[in-house]
């Protein structure tokens, strides 16, 4: 089967294409046919420095595919499929045409979403679904999100508004403006500048933007980004966990029509370089699929 590899860490020049020996699912594990995968910022950082896994590795977190082996009655061979593999802690990398993992990582793919599409959804929402958490809002929450635009903050600004909470956006630019309004935000702005003094009940960053003068007295701040937290009593990170019962909440809502999902690009796996070149570029509404 063909793989993205790195045998050494760089620019996007060091991702190969290559066969490699098909996995062997081991108990417990089911085998996926990939169909499509998506980009995450870890994916460039991994391939960009040493983060932990051993090289040569195959990169990739997110999985959408269809059940080619299976120990499970859960899932059956032909079924559709979405998956989030920590690849940073275990090293399986889902940028490969074979992937084996664990059945408890596995949820069925939305029924209203190509696969290609629900490739979006794993490692972005559940980094959403748990950070909010982590913030317990409650409705009447007055909730900021900053990088509102993006994959996590898009995601999270969503599911906020499912749960009745106010949210407002940050943003980087002022074309990402209407789409967090799209998403359900009140007030968006591309300026910290603009945001209010001390007005929010919780902070959900994932720009590494330091809002802490936008945060009430006793209020929640809670952190995806790798940047320093500000001095803030309570500030946390929230660094996201594989979990098929998070999959299984954002499948529900997407086939409720409650959650919505933008891809901004796709690319054949065999120019993953080129996809990368774009995703780090940054500005993008909406993700970068990868096609197998
Ligand atoms: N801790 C965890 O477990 C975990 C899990 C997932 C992701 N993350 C991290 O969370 C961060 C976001 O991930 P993502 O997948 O959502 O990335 P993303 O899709 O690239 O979204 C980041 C968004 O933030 C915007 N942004 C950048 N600087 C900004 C600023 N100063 N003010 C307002 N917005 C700004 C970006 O806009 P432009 O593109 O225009 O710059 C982009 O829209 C990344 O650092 C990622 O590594 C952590």
């Amino acid at each position: 089967m063909r793989a993205v590899r790195i045998d050494v860490h760089g620019g996007p020049e060091v991702l190969t294409v290559r066969e490699v020996d098909d996995p062997e699912p081991g108990a417990g594990e089911v085998l996926v046919r990939t169909v499509a995968s998506s980009l995450n910022p870890v994916d460039w950082k991994t391939r960009a420095r040493d983060m932990g896994p051993a090289l040569p590795g195959t990169l990739g977190w997110d999985l959408a595919g269809i059940v080619v082996a299976s120990p499970s009655p859960k899932f059956a061979v032909g079924d559709r499929v979405i998956a989030m593999s920590a690849q940073l802690a275990t090293g399986l990398g889902t940028w490969a045409e074979l992937v084996r993992l664990p059945e408890r990582l596995l949820a069925h793919a939305p029924a209203t979403l190509t696969l290609a599409q629900a490739a979006t959804l794993p490692l972005a929402g559940t980094t959403a679904v748990q950070a909010l958490a982590a913030l317990r809002p409650r409705t009447r929450t007055r909730l900021l999100v900053t990088g509102a635009a993006g994959a996590v903050g898009g995601l999270a600004v969503q599911l906020a508004r499912q749960a009745d909470v106010a949210v407002d956006g940050l943003v980087s630019r002022p074309e990402h403006i209407e789409v967090v309004r799209e998403f359900g935000a009140s007030a968006v702005t591309h300026s910290v500048a603009e945001l209010p003094a001390g007005a929010y009940d919780a902070v959900l960053d994932t720009a590494g933007v330091d809002v802490s003068s936008a945060l009430a007295d006793g209020g929640l701040y809670v952190s995806v980004s790798d940047e320093p937290l500000p001095d803030v009593p309570g500030a946390a990170k929230s660094y996201v966990q594989e979990s098929s019962e998070d999959l299984e909440e954002l499948v529900g809502l997407v086939d409720a029509g409650r959650l919505e999902v933008r891809v901004a690009a796709y690319y054949p796996v065999t120019e993953v370089r080129a996809a990368h070149e774009r995703f780090e570029a940054g500005g993008l509404s909406g993700k970068v699929v990868l096609l197998f």
